[in-house]
């Protein structure tokens, strides 16, 4: 990776809100992982938070938002070639073969249990769906083997430097980078976060057993504190390349989602994709 203008020390240390982030801003941002991150717990718990995500996801329609979102930027292309990253329960991705006569779709994750889950799945005998244990901070694929890489929902789970990795990568294997992600709200906004604790209980409540509350409240919270700013994703993804064109595309007005897309500068990377394809 090359890291631009920045060190990796610096890089590390980069704030959540950004390089320009106010005292207070930085103060609230927390190291504490949440629990789909952590190994020192039953992946029955994990799985319970992972599969809320996934109905609450389905219920509000969240799947195929996201799935919508991946397919404008792949509009232009007939069999388009996906790859995506921290797929949790693949709700997106059996949102874009559903949405998509022909796109191919890689589903992913590193979690091993979520991937045993999706492969076990419909998802995983879907015929243009191939299921791979992935960490997005280490991406083997070849270059430029897919037209897009997706990451949703997930991002704020690494510290800067995994994220400036997996920029790094993602654009090396895809011709582009979506991430959708919590937009870090203004510090006032997260002071006030606490407040959408009922409607959020409410709404889990809707689709999981009230079991399922302080566990998912518990990863809100954390993912709020978590959460990159746009300046952040621009400073990062500077870091992984000087030249990474960093673009914001439009998000949903009711969500506080920001779908931002990674690509290296046009014409980069095209004879290595030619070389791919000829190949197969
Ligand atoms: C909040 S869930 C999001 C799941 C799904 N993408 C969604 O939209 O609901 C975060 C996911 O990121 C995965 N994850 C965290 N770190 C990862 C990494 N380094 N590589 C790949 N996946 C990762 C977790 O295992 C988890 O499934």
């Amino acid at each position: 990776m090359t890291q631009g203008k920045l060190t990796a020390e610096e890089i590390a240390r980069m704030p959540r809100g950004g390089p320009d982030a106010s005292w207070i801003n930085r103060r609230l941002q927390t190291r504490r992982p949440e629990i789909t991150d952590r190994y020192d717990i039953s992946d029955e718990l994990k799985q319970k938070v992972i599969g809320t995500l996934d109905r609450f996801g389905e219920r509000f329609g969240l799947h195929t938002l996201n799935a919508q979102m991946v397919l404008d930027q792949v509009a232009e292309l007939d069999n388009p070639r996906i790859l995506e990253l921290g797929a949790g329960h693949g709700g997106v991705s059996a949102e874009i073969l559903r949405l998509h006569p022909s796109a191919e779709v890689t589903v992913s994750d590193l979690d091993p249990a979520s991937v045993s889950n999706i492969a076990a799945s419909p998802l995983g005998r879907h015929p243009r769906c191939t299921v791979k244990l992935i960490d997005a901070t280490k991406i083997d694929e070849p270059e430029n083997s897919f037209d897009l890489v997706v990451f949703a929902v997930s991002m704020h789970h690494l510290p800067p430097q995994d994220v400036a990795q997996v920029i790094a990568d993602a654009t090396r294997v895809g011709k582009k980078f979506l991430v959708i992600d919590l937009e870090r709200p203004s510090t006032l906004g997260i002071l006030l976060a606490p407040l959408m604790f009922i409607p959020t209980a409410v709404a889990v409540m809707m689709v999981s057993p009230p079991s399922a509350v302080p566990p998912f409240l518990h990863d809100s919270l954390i993912g709020t504190l978590r959460a990159y700013s746009r300046s952040a994703f621009k400073a990062l993804g500077t870091a992984a390349d000087p030249d990474m064109v960093v673009e914001f595309a439009p998000g949903t007005r009711s969500l506080p989602w920001i779908p931002v897309v990674f690509s290296r500068p046009t014409g980069a990377g095209e004879s290595e994709r030619d070389n791919v394809e000829q190949s197969h």
